[in-house]
């Protein structure tokens, strides 16, 4: 690990706080553009293979070109929240290097919405595959009017959205993922459905952003199975198979609080998404299933396709693999 990654001698935090700096500095450098193997599409939306960034990499769309060079299939920048925010306060990061587990409390650290908006319009012309925006609400915004956060991200980003992620599961923001109890999630959604819907008329998109939901994979069966009926019923278009998590699973010693990702959560995430897949039932189709969580090697997005995801996401393995990951599965998948 030490000879092939030495980023792993950096402290987590110190790593994290570089590298969005390093690709920016090195991504005009980089030659070529996304990777081509099991090519996919959904409704307009092409992409050259299904293996793309998770959320949180590329926070502020600072790095989109530099991804697409690297080999992603598709990026998905975010969380934005609308007013600048830092991360919270305390300890953010670590990493469990034997076990390829990454233990995070940021809290999504924005720019914001405006400076998001400028890098977006920045790279637009030279996005080599699709672009997801990841939504989330401001720490300091109260739950009742968590929509209107949501709300004023479409209306500033949906110009180059070609997809918006609604996420109300990270464990890292006061009381966000009540949105996805019974009490709340109705209500919120439909709100949601029907700002996307004014926003996509405003500016006259025949293509409007596909709108996906990132799932917990904490959720009970039953609240699962509420939000999966809901969603359906309001017309989103599909999901994103999951979030980190607070369980403790695969003997990793980390803080209560705070979101679990890399190697331990993968059983954790194949088990979310084959009840999803098993909820769903006959309502999959026309659906656009992502699944992202533990996801280390190209067995993991063998696995995770034949499953019956559409598209497979990584950041974890960003953190042990490094930034080449996507070529080595590309090349890996071209090898077979
Ligand atoms: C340090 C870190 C920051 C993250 N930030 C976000 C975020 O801002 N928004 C989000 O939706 N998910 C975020 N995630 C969750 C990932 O997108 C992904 O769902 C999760 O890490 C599981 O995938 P993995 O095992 O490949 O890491 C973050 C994950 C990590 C490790």
């Amino acid at each position: 690990v030490v000879i092939t990654a030495p980023w792993l001698w950096l402290p987590a935090q110190i790593a994290h706080d570089i590298s969005p700096s390093l690709l920016r500095w090195a991504g005009p450098l980089l030659r070529g553009g996304p990777s081509r193997w099991s090519p996919t599409e959904f409704l307009h939306l092409k992409f050259p293979n299904p293996l793309g960034v998770a959320g949180g990499v590329d926070k502020n769309a600072e790095n989109v070109t530099a991804w697409g060079r690297l080999g992603a299939g598709f990026i998905e920048v975010g969380t934005v929240t609308p007013r600048p925010q830092k991360a919270n306060l305390g300890p953010l990061l670590d990493r469990d290097v034997p076990r390829l587990a990454v233990w995070n409390r940021l809290g999504f650290p924005s720019q914001g919405l405006d400076q998001v908006a400028r890098n977006l319009e920045r790279t637009y012309p030279r996005r080599l595959c699709p672009i997801f925006v990841n939504v989330g609400k401001n720490r300091d915004t109260p739950l009742e009017e968590a929509y209107s956060d949501y709300v004023q991200c479409f209306h500033r980003l949906v110009p180059w959205a070609d997809a918006f992620v609604v996420n109300i599961s990270s464990p890292n923001t006061a009381r966000l993922r009540e949105l996805l109890t019974p009490a709340h999630f109705r209500p919120f959604m439909e709100k949601i459905m029907n700002s996307l819907e004014l926003a996509r008329q405003t500016y006259r998109l025949e293509n409007g952003p596909v709108l996906l939901l990132k799932l917990s994979p904490d959720l009970d069966a039953a609240t699962l199975e509420y939000i999966l009926d809901v969603s359906c019923e309001l017309g989103v278009h599909g999901w994103i198979v999951a979030n980190t998590t607070l369980q403790r699973p695969g003997g990793v010693s980390f803080p209560l609080e705070g979101g679990l990702s890399g190697a331990p959560l993968r059983p954790l995430a194949e088990k979310c998404l084959a009840d999803v897949l098993r909820i769903l039932g006959p309502r999959r189709k026309g659906k656009l299933l992502v699944s992202a969580g533990g996801v280390m090697s190209n067995e993991d997005v063998a696995i995770r396709l034949n499953m019956g995801a559409d598209l497979v996401q990584v950041y974890s393995a960003l953190i042990f693999k490094g930034p080449f990951f996507f070529r080595q599965i590309a090349g890996a998948m071209a090898a077979k």
